[in-house]
């Protein structure tokens, strides 16, 4: 498995003799298994899977060329029967909670333990063939749900009423749920950029800001869609052009060789030289795949290089307190020349929901 071959190259680079994977998407993306409980130990010539009763029959079917091991009592004595002569053993840092990890230096007293938080995620960062094909499925999902919601938005309509739709449309269409809690949010609501779906109600005059995805086969989509419940004001217009053209800044400065913040930099300029970059308060991105939110990300902080085959969002917003706020936020495949914008959905300022008023 070329996954396997990839980590084992980087194992190599850092040093290190064993690796030990607990995060249960690099669990997944490494092994092939779905299930919620176990642990990988990966060594130079062999790779282990050790999970628990439940998940022993599941475990030899989804993790082809790994050794399943049943876990009777204790994972991390499980562990250091299989690990045995290891001198350097890299885990996931950012994952494995304190008690854990002390167990872990108990169990091989031994082992040098190497916190290398970066070295499946690295990988993942980079989708291939088929994980680009089932993102692409989870982002046709979600557009499909958004033109279907869109028909039907009507004034006095919940937020939460709207993310129940569109995740009861996603299901149906084959996701096997949300990639996270959908935020509805709508008039002044929409000045909170993850404002959660509320008891609600939409009214006219109003922005509604629905952030929402699927995910299908382990793969999430994430896009955010902006409309207007009736004619927009002047100042509303302005906000949401501004937006928009902070969005298409950033995605025509997606491409291969940009660091993260050079990204950022572009769409954030276009807020900021407009006056309203105080209300743009968070990144402008994030890379997408097993997580809805995995590495890089697209900030003022991030050195990291895009890449070709990377996917990521590109998200800026306006937000003001009190008054209201807009997001757009599509997807988009990190090319040769440039980028793939995946997300379909029109983005033009959309006039909804007021058939009744
Ligand atoms: N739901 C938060 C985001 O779009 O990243
Ligand atoms: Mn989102
Ligand atoms: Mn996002």
């Amino acid at each position: 498995m070329n996954r396997l071959k990839n980590l084992r190259q980087k194992m190599q680079t850092e040093g290190i003799d064993a690796f030990f994977s607990i995060v249960p998407e690099n669990r997944c993306y490494l092994s092939g298994f779905t299930g919620s409980a176990g642990c990988l130990l990966i060594l130079p010539e062999r790779a282990f899977l050790l999970t628990d009763f439940r998940y022993i029959e599941q475990a030899n079917q989804e993790a082809i060329g790994f050794k399943v091991i049943k876990i009777i009592n204790n994972m991390f004595a499980s562990l250091a029967l299989i690990t045995q002569g290891a001198k350097r053993l890299g885990f996931e840092g950012d994952y494995l909670n304190y008690l854990d990890y002390c167990r872990l230096k108990e169990a091989l007293p031994q082992t040098e333990l190497v916190s290398l938080p970066d070295l499946v995620t690295g990988l993942r960062s980079i989708k291939d063939s088929t994980e680009i094909s089932l993102i692409r499925t989870a982002v046709q999902i979600a557009d499909q749900a958004w033109a279907n919601i869109l028909n039907q938005l009507e004034v006095g309509q919940t937020e939460e009423g709207i993310a129940l739709d569109l995740e009861f449309t996603m299901r149906r269409a084959g996701a096997s749920g949300a990639s996270f809690d959908f935020i509805v949010a709508s008039g002044k609501r929409s000045a909170l950029p993850h404002g959660r779906a509320s008891q609600k109600k939409i009214a006219k005059g109003e922005f509604l800001t629905v952030d929402f995805g699927a995910v299908y086969q382990g793969y999430c989509s994430d896009i955010t869609r902006t409309v207007i419940l009736g004619e927009p004001d002047k100042r509303q217009k302005e906000i949401y052009e501004l937006v928009l053209a902070a969005n298409y800044a950033g995605i025509k400065a997606v491409k291969p060789g940009l660091k993260g913040k050079e990204v950022d930099a572009v769409a954030r300029d276009i807020i900021q030289k407009a006056g309203y970059g105080e209300f743009f308060g968070h990144g402008l991105g994030h890379a997408v795949g097993l997580s809805v939110h995995e590495g890089p990300s697209l900030n003022m902080r991030e050195e990291k290089i895009l890449q070709p085959g990377m996917i990521v969002t590109v998200e800026p917003g306006v937000y003001i307190p009190d008054w209201g706020g807009v997001r757009i936020e599509d997807m988009v495949l990190v090319t040769e020349q440039g980028c793939e914008v995946l997300t379909q959905s029109p983005k033009g300022l959309t006039i909804v929901g007021c058939a009744q008023t």
